[in-house]
Formats: structure tokens, C-alpha cells, sequence
């Protein structure tokens, strides 16, 4: 690996011992890739924050690094943690995980890191075209690629705090322009991008794609009616089910012109309607106790859709839990408007900080229904529970009681 000047001295310990240990760690990795040169980030994102995924190994770990000195020297954000940091006792949160994970989280922000834990640090601080980031959390990657034009690969929680402190990155992957050249052309049946829209069926598309694609970068034909939160559906789950990093997307994706001319051959794969609603009806999960909004972390849109169809209920069930998860910066937005405010009166419930999937408390539900295609794919696997997918537009089915 050619070092500079300035990475030279990390090297050797010149900065100290936790800026050498980081160095090291990500000049190891980038040449197990391939990689001959590092490049430096503007700002990192890392996952493995929840005390539910990472445990007393995770940490021990991340309090070990900031006792020892250890700074971002970049913006830098973290992914949702185990709780809401602030009502975690409503949450029912038992107070040894309470401790562990608040120890995760002032850890992490004496290093630096900006103190709001979310999958969706765009709508902290949003990327720029070109830039080049080290993020974790494949939902977060999969917008920064294909939404905002830049550039990161999928880091894990610990090389992404690696990168923080050295502001630096291993230049492979998705970090070279030839990475991004899309090699499966998509296309899709009429009514699938009719539907595009909706944020379920975006998120049912992206589950089918994952499936088909794998790791490899396709394009999506005939989607530019996707809107903001119907990307974030798709690339969430097309990272799930795949290992999807970026999509390009025509007429969305910044510069995908220039990338289709970079291809010189693609397979062709149709996408129909049929394959869509095989998502919708994998699972049943008849008789739900938790409704499911907010992978990854809510909008106010799509808060304002729930309510829309809360709203166009003549009676909501009462038998059903509602559950909205978001960031405590949108939480503050939604809360301005008064849309937790009407959100409350249905008896919906607003986490922030947190997740279903990285949350202890959330094992009591047994039988979820969602519109996030990511969680129909993690769900069952993280916490055993029979989940099923719907579009926003059939969620009042599920939620309205008799007389609708
Ligand atoms: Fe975010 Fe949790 Fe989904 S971290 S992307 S809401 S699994």
C-alpha cells in the first residue's frame, strides 16, 4: 500500500496509539481487497451500535478505543441503537441493556460522532455528488450511491470507526469508477411501475431484485416515478435480500448516463407484477399484534401517509400495536407540525433512536405487518416473527376495524 506523507506518521504512531491501530486496520483490509492507495472521507457511518446486536464484545470494544484517546477526525454519525435513548423505560427496556447501551452511545459521542443514532444520516448531513464517505448500514449506502451520486462502499461497524478516526478509506470498490458500471438491465412490467410510488411495492421490488442480482450493480428501467421514500424502500431491501450497494437508477441516479455507456453488455431480466405480489404473499401473518412503519427510520411523508390512512378509518382497531420509528431530527419536524401530536390520538407510537430489528423489546410481537420490505427480510430472522408485507395503500385493511 502507497502511504502518504501524513499516513506515514498514523502509521507510526506519531498521531498516537489509536489513530496506529486504525490505520493499520484499514490499510490491512484494503489490501486483502486489492487495494494499493487509501483515499480520504468526508464523513463516516457506523452500524453495530445497538447493545443487542454487538453485545459486551462490542461494548467493550468501543469504550476501550475512546479511554484510549480515540477522535474522528470527520463528520461522523452513528446507526440506531437498542432503545429510544430517552423514553427507553416506557419502551419497557430492562435496565442492565438501558446502562450497556447508554455506555455504547456516550462512548461513541466522546470519540466525536454526532449524537442522533439513525439509518438515515442523508437526512442529517446530505451527501454531495462524487463525494467519497465510509458508511455502514446498507440502507444508508444504497442512498448515498444511487440517490445522491457518491461514493462509499458497505463498511462494518468496526472498519467504519476505523475510517473515522483516520478520515480515510481503502480506494476499491465502489471507490472505482469501472465498480459501477451496471451489468443486469432490469425492466419492468407496466403495472410495477405504476405502483412505484407506494414505498411497499418499491420495497417489494428491491426485495426481487436482491434475489435476482446478488452483489452485482443493476440498472432499473422505467422507475422514475420512485419519489424519495420509495427509493429508500427499494435500495433497503435490495441490500437485504442482495448485497446491493448501488442501483443505478435512469433518470435518477446523478451520472447514469455516462455509466450505461461504460457497459458494454448487460443480461436482461423482466420484472412483472406477478413477482411482486409473490413478496406480498410469502407470509400471512393473520390476526397481527404490531403494525410496522419506519424501516429505514420514518419521514414525515410517510408519518403523513399513516396518518392519511389512520384518518380515512371509521374505526381503528384497538387490538393492534402501531409503531413508527424515526430519527429524534425528523421526531422534532413531525413534532412541530403537530403530526405526533394526531399520530398519538390513534395510538400510534413514536420510537426514536431505535428499531424493531435491534431492539429487545420488540420480541414480545409475534405476528408483524409492515410496509418495509427490509423488515419482512429481517424480521423473521432477528426476532423469529411471522411478518408479512403490505403497500401503504392496503394498510387500511389491516388497521381499520369492522365498517372500515
Ligand atoms: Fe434502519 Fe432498523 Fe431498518 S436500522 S434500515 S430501521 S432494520
Amino acid at each position: 500500500m502507497l502511504l502518504s506523507r501524513e499516513e506515514e506518521k498514523m502509521w507510526n504512531g506519531e498521531y498516537g496509539p489509536a489513530v496506529e491501530k486504525a490505520i493499520r486496520v484499514v490499510v490491512r483490509v484494503g489490501e486483502s481487497l486489492g487495494a494499493t492507495q487509501l483515499v480520504k472521507v468526508s464523513h463516516v457511518h457506523a452500524s453495530g451500535i445497538s447493545y443487542k446486536n454487538v453485545g459486551e464484545p462490542g461494548r467493550l470494544f468501543i469504550k476501550h478505543l475512546a479511554s484510549m484517546g480515540a477522535r474522528v477526525s470527520v463528520f461522523s454519525t452513528m446507526n440506531p441503537a437498542g432503545m429510544d435513548l430517552e423514553c427507553w423505560t416506557q419502551m419497557g427496556v430492562p435496565q442492565e441493556f438501558a446502562q450497556a447501551q447508554r455506555e455504547i452511545v456516550e462512548s461513541l459521542v466522546k470519540m466525536g460522532f454526532h449524537h442522533v443514532p439513525t439509518c438515515t444520516p442523508y437526512l442529517i448531513r446530505r451527501p454531495s455528488l462524487g463525494e467519497r464517505l465510509a458508511w455502514g448500514e446498507s440502507s444508508a449506502v444504497g442512498m448515498a450511491n444511487t440517490y445522491y451520486g457518491a461514493t462509499t462502499n458497505r463498511e462494518g461497524g468496526p472498519l467504519a470507526l476505523m475510517s473515522a478516526i483516520v478520515g480515510r478509506t481503502y480506494y476499491a470498490g465502489l471507490h472505482l469508477k469501472e465498480n459501477r458500471v451496471p451489468r443486469v438491465r432490469i425492466v419492468l412490467d407496466e403495472r410495477v411501475r405504476r405502483g412505484l410510488g407506494d414505498p411497499g411495492v418499491a420495497g417489494a421490488l428491491g426485495y426481487v431484485v436482491g434475489e435476482i442480482v446478488g452483489d452485482t450493480v443493476p440498472l432499473l428501467e422505467g422507475a422514475r416515478s420512485m419519489n424519495f421514500d420509495s427509493i429508500r424502500a427499494y435500495v433497503a431491501a435490495a441490500g437485504a435480500t442482495g448485497n446491493i450497494a448501488l442501483t443505478v437508477i435512469e433518470g435518477i441516479t446523478p451520472g447514469w448516463r455516462e455509466l450505461l455507456k461504460m457497459s458494454d453488455s448487460m443480461e436482461r431480466v423482466q420484472v412483472e407484477w406477478s413477482d411482486i405480489t409473490r413478496v406480498f404473499e410469502q407470509a400471512r401473518a393473520e390476526s397481527p399484534d404490531l403494525v410496522f412503519v419506519g424501516c429505514p427510520h420514518a419521514t414525515v411523508s410517510e408519518m403523513k401517509m399513516l396518518l392519511e390512512v389512520l384518518e380515512g378509518c371509521k374505526r381503528v382497531r384497538s387490538d393492534i400495536e402501531i409503531w413508527v420509528s424515526t430519527s429524534r431530527n425528523v421526531y422534532l419536524e413531525a413534532k412541530e407540525i403537530g403530526l405526533i401530536e394526531r399520530l398519538a390520538r390513534f395510538g400510534v407510537i413514536v420510537v426514536r433512536d431505535t428499531c424493531p430489528m435491534v431492539s429487545p423489546v420488540t420480541a414480545r410481537f409475534r405476528r408483524v405487518v409492515t410496509v418495509s420490505a427490509k423488515s419482512l427480510f429481517y424480521l423473521p430472522r432477528t426476532n423469529g416473527v411471522e411478518t408479512s408485507l403490505v403497500p401503504f395503500n392496503m394498510l387500511g385493511e389491516v388497521l381499520c376495524g369492522e365498517g372500515g
